[in-house]
């Protein structure tokens, strides 16, 4: 049987050992979750738990979270891309001393990954927003709270200090002016700015499923719902007795529109304006750490690094945003020799710890996953995401033991070859 490293495996760690004093040998791994439930057993990598999850959630719900824009051409590349590049390990290094731990921004994680923003976790998961951040401070690795959430930003930086803050903005001054401040007072250090979203994208697919924000109230929605009754009545009925109907809290300074209604539009602002005048106004405002999600071409990576930002996100939306838009992956040497040093981060189609050490050994500094962890907090709250990080990670280790390695610094591209696109 596979060692998913949950339990008696004494390389793992709880995220207090991890900052502990004293430690002689460097941790492997964040801890699973003590004990597993039955339908986390089944879940042995990340790709188990995209069925789970549709199992789980009402249709539109899901198809939301996993579709992409138009005929899912980046999604699609997101994957396929990965299996482009192989390994050449090395042999006989001894790999006893190997770890995981990555350092960004001054702060040693436990793993070299991290939950990228999602929003409206909150429906897909009771309190999903918190359970996703609780998990990542659980194992020592950063969570981005996404600006299109149901669940206020204080609370989660109350909940979770470490935690990151995700802004869509619009490009207008006095919006971005009061929402930065806002996210400063909450106590958050790290603020990220979403720019691959200057216009909403087609996707079809969710006008098919269904959904759409809010969700219009409809026969089928309640169908929709009701024949997935376990979400039905521990994520949406437990949240609306216990906490009200969800909003957006977090897209502006103030309270946006319900997650379900007839007649309520949501206010996206001028989206379409936001120019690189506007990050100059937010480096200026933002005295913590400022990042910037979304770039492909290496020229905007220049120009961000120049304007003060401190990091980028090497991103296709996960395919979401531009369709055709070309996958991070192939994009990162080219990001990376403009990037002047500041961390260069990616996202889009991580499943494995073989994709994380690729994306290493093209440059990423660190990674970001969506999707899975979603799916995870969906079907098994914190545990689930516990879990989904413990294979992730459990895979990472493994996989540097049987490349020869002790540290993620030694993955360069030597340790890669390249397959034609074809084979
Ligand atoms: C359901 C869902 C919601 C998302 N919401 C946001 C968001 O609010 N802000 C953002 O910057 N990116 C958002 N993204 C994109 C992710 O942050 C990330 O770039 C992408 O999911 C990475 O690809 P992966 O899912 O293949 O790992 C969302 C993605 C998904 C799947």
């Amino acid at each position: 049987m596979r060692d998913t490293g949950h339990e008696g495996n004494s390389a793992a760690i709880k995220a207090e050992d991890f900052h502990g004093s004293g430690q002689q040998s460097p941790p492997r791994k964040p801890a699973g979750p003590a004990k597993l439930s039955r339908k986390l057993r089944a879940i042995l990598s990340l790709d188990d738990l995209e069925p789970a999850a549709r199992r789980h959630l009402p249709r539109p719900l899901f198809g939301y979270i996993v579709g992409g824009s138009e005929d899912n051409a980046s999604r699609t590349d997101n994957r396929a891309v990965f299996k482009e590049y192989g390994f050449v390990p090395r042999v006989l290094t001894d790999v006893s001393k190997r770890s995981q731990a990555a350092t960004l921004f001054g702060k040693t994680y436990a793993a070299p990954f991290g939950i990228a923003p999602m929003g409206i976790s909150a429906l897909m998961a009771y309190r999903g927003d918190l359970v996703l951040a609780r998990a990542a401070a659980e194992a020592s690795i950063p969570m981005i709270m996404s600006g299109s959430s149901l669940t206020r930003l204080e609370e989660v930086a109350e909940a979770a200090p470490e935690t990151w803050f995700q802004a869509y903005l619009p490009g207008e001054p006095p919006r971005i002016e009061a929402l930065v401040d806002r996210v400063a007072r909450a106590g958050f250090e790290t603020l990220l700015l979403t720019v691959d979203t200057a216009v909403l994208a087609s996707r079809e697919n969710n006008v098919r499923t269904g959904f759409s924000t809010p969700l219009r109230p409809s026969l089928r929605l309640a169908y929709d719902g009701a024949i997935r009754p376990n979400w039905l009545v521990n994520t949406f009925a437990r949240t609306l007795l216990r906490h009200g109907m969800p909003h957006f809290e977090n897209s502006y300074a103030e309270r946006g529109a319900p997650i379900v209604a007839q007649n309520i539009t949501r206010d996206l602002g001028l989206r379409d304006h936001l120019n690189w005048e506007h990050l100059k106004q937010i480096r200026a405002q933002w005295k913590g750490k400022l990042i910037v999600k979304g770039i492909l071409a290496p020229e905007d990576a220049r120009i961000a690094r120049e304007q003060g930002v401190d990091g980028i996100i090497v991103s296709n939306h996960g395919g979401r945003q531009l369709d055709g838009a070309i996958s991070g992956l192939r994009q990162l040497p080219g990001i990376v020799a403009e990037s002047g040093g500041i961390p260069v981060m990616f996202d889009g189609g991580i499943r494995r710890g073989t994709d994380v050490l690729k994306a290493v050994a093209l440059g990423a500094d660190f990674v970001f996953v969506g999707r899975p962890f979603l799916y995870a907090a969906a079907i098994g709250g914190q545990d689930g995401v516990q879990h989904a990080i413990n294979l992730l990670a459990t895979e990472i280790d493994q996989d540097m033991g049987l490349m020869g390695i002790n540290s993620l610094k030694e993955m360069g591209p030597d340790k890669l070859y390249r397959r034609s696109p074809a084979s």
